[in-house]
């Protein structure tokens, strides 16, 4: 199969589509780890333990998790660039642990990877640098110029393709890698923090370039990336590592609507607006007098396709409601996003208050009181 995508597959033949059929797995599963451990020799702790994932083909799948947690290994036991200590990998069912030098060639061409840093040679020309891996692999002239071609098109680099990688921008060296990536038609492309280096003006560029490519060539992406918005942009699922195992996991709405452990909570942190200085300034821990407010953050987690409706949740507060700080944001098509407001009432209509808040956000959080 040229690209080995499930979707693809089902149009290819009439078996083809009654063999998925019986057996759904094959319509998922692109990568497994099973119980997968790894530990470096001089290392006490493991850099992986009893890792158990799926990642499903065609789908965009991020991987987070502080410095040092093991992302790195996790993605590159994919390729075999990290042999694991235990448990198995498996590529479209088959474990890649038995491959000999010949099978991990093949394998690692069906397999792209970008990095931070590019690792483009510098002596050579965009065309070169692209064209080498064909090279390597003993792909005749007029196919590797038509390759070529093609991928400089698809990353939009073709009036570039005879400048040196020291003539590029940033932006324009992670497509002269993407394209470099994908010489061998990959049916997988790892990335390592490969917006990393990039500004935030470039890296939408650029992720639009990897979502175009997901789509169009129904490639698997398996990205690490270290910018919460990277994932909350163009990944599906998303798991979260804490020293070599996995904390979390799930599509990335609900992982990002509702984050349940600690590590989670303080990687996505940066993406929550910070209260106003104005609004912190006047907030106070008690109700001073009967005219106080309640202020309230309702976070609103996605469970519901709908966007909240507004006039009713106001109405549910009861009394004069003010919104102070927040905005729904959609993830997925699904509506995430928090609301800061105060709610007027006497004291002894708050708890009613916040239970009738409870009806509308999946977390309640009491701020404090405004006079
Ligand atoms: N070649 C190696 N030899 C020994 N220990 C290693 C090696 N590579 C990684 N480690 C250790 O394994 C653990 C996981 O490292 P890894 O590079 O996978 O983390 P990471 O999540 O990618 O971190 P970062 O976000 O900083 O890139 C760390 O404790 C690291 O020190
Ligand atoms: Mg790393």
């Amino acid at each position: 199969m040229g690209i080995a995508n499930a979707r693809v597959a089902l149009d290819a033949s009439p078996l083809e589509a009654v063999r998925r059929v019986l057996h759904p797995e094959l319509n998922s599963a692109h990568v497994r780890f099973i119980g997968l451990h790894k530990t470096y020799p001089g290392q006490d702790a493991p850099a992986l333990a009893d890792i158990d994932l799926t990642i499903q083909h065609g789908e965009i799948f991020g991987i987070i998790g502080r410095s040092g947690a093991g992302k790195s290994s996790l993605i590159r036991t994919i390729n075999r660039l990290e042999q694991p200590s235990g448990g198995r990998v498996l590529i479209d069912q088959v474990d890649i642990a038995g491959y000999d030098e010949d099978q991990l060639v093949t394998l690692r061409r069906r397999i792209g990877m970008i990095f931070q840093h590019f690792n483009l040679m510098s002596a050579k020309t965009v065309w070169q640098n692209v064209e080498l891996p064909l090279k390597v692999a003993g792909v005749p002239k007029a196919e590797r110029r038509r390759k070529v071609e093609a991928l400089l098109e698809l990353v939009g680099l073709q009036e570039k393709h005879h400048v040196y990688p020291a003539q590029l921008s940033g932006g324009q060296k992670q497509r002269v890698g993407i394209a470099r990536a994908l010489v061998h038609d990959p049916a997988i492309l790892l990335c390592d923090e490969a917006t990393s280096a990039l500004d935030p003006e470039t890296t939408e560029s650029i992720l639009g370039l990897l979502r175009d490519i997901n789509r169009r060539l129904g490639l698997t992406i398996v990205l690490i990336t270290h910018e919460m918005a990277v994932i909350r942009d163009i990944c599906h699922r998303v798991v979260v590592l804490e020293r070599g195992r996995v904390v979390e996991q799930g599509e990335v709405w609900e992982v990002f609507g509702d984050p349940r452990h600690d590590v989670s909570r303080t990687l996505l942190a940066p993406l929550q607006p910070a209260l106003p200085p104005s609004l912190l300034e006047r907030l106070l821990p008690t109700a001073p007098d009967a005219n106080a407010a309640l202020v309230l953050r309702l976070r609103i987690s996605g469970q519901d396709r709908e966007a909240p409706d507004l006039a009713a949740l106001f109405a549910a507060l009861g009394g004069k409601v003010s919104l102070l700080q927040g905005g729904i944001e959609p993830i997925q098509d699904r509506a995430l996003g928090q609301l800061v407001v105060s709610v007027s009432g006497s004291p002894h209509a708050h708890e009613a208050i916040i239970e009738r808040a409870r009806h509308w956000a999946a977390q309640v959080e009491v701020l404090g009181y405004v006079v």
